[in-house]
C-alpha cells in the first residue's frame, strides 16, 4: 500500500530508524558487506532511513544505493532531500516485474517497515530474490504483531468508525495474526541467495 505524504512521514518515522539501526548494527558485526557493493532499499519512503541509517552502516567503499518506492511523491521528495551521486531513488512497485537492468544486480537488499504493507507477498519475495546477485544477501525488517492493528479492528466494528475503516484489513500486516510471530512485533530476516533458487535463512 502506497504512502504519499513524505514530509508527514519524516516527522513520525522514529521507530523504523531505531529498529533499522539495531538490525544493521547486528548485521555489520556478524556479516560482511561486499567491497564496492551495489545495494537496494525496498520501500525507501521519504529516503531518510536510507540516507541517515542504512548508509551510515556501510563501508565507505560501497558503490551505490538505489532506494525504490511505489509512490512517485516519496521518490521525488527522497531525491530532492537525500539524493547524492551515490544514493538514487527510483519509482518501482516491488510486486511488479523487475526492470531488466536491475535483475541479479545487487549485492545486498535491505527493507524496513515495508513488506508488511504488501498483500502479494510471494511476488515481492520472488523479486527480492531475483534482484540479488549470486551469494547476495538481504536484511528485511517486517512489522508483525502490532497493537495498533487490534485497535483499528475494534474501531472498525463501532458505528462511528465502521465506514472509515471498512477496508481495515488492507493495511493490517499479513503477519499480525501469525501464530509463529505472535509475541514479537518486529522481525528481521537475514538471508543469502544461493544457487538453488531457494532462500537460505541465516537468522530471523
Ligand atoms: C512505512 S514506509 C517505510 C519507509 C522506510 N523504509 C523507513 O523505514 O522509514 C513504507 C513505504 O513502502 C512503500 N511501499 C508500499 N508498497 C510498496 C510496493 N509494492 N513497492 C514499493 N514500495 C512500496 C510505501 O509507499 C512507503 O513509502
Amino acid at each position: 500500500m502506497e504512502m504519499d505524504y513524505p514530509q508527514l512521514y519524516r516527522q513520525v518515522a522514529f521507530l523504523p530508524k531505531r529498529d533499522a539501526n539495531i538490525a544493521l548494527r547486528e548485521f555489520s558485526i556478524n556479516h560482511k558487506w561486499r567491497e564496492n557493493a551495489f545495494i537496494v532499499d525496498f520501500g525507501s519512503g521519504d529516503g531518510s532511513t536510507t540516507a541517515t541509517v542504512l548508509e551510515k552502516h556501510l563501508p565507505v567503499c560501497y558503490n551505490k544505493i538505489i532506494g525504490c518506492d511505489i509512490s512517485a511523491k516519496m521518490v521525488e521528495y527522497a531525491n530532492e532531500n537525500y539524493g547524492t551521486n551515490k544514493i538514487e531513488f527510483i519509482e518501482w512497485d516491488i510486486t511488479q516485474e523487475i526492470p531488466q537492468h536491475l535483475r541479479g544486480a545487487f549485492d545486498h537488499a535491505f527493507s524496513s517497515y515495508t513488506l508488511q504493507r504488501i498483500k502479494q507477498q510471494k511476488h515481492a519475495f520472488s523479486n527480492i530474490y531475483d534482484s540479488l546477485k549470486e551469494g547476495g544477501s538481504c536484511l528485511l525488517l517486517i512489522l508483525g504483531r502490532y497493537l495498533v492493528y487490534d485497535i483499528f479492528r475494534s474501531l472498525s466494528r463501532t458505528k462511528k468508525w465502521a465506514e472509515d475503516l471498512k477496508d481495515v484489513d488492507i493495511f493490517i500486516s499479513p503477519y499480525h495474526d501469525s501464530q509463529i510471530w505472535s509475541r514479537l512485533s518486529i522481525h528481521s530476516v537475514f538471508s543469502i541467495r544461493d544457487g538453488t533458487d531457494s532462500w537460505q535463512i541465516i537468522s530471523s
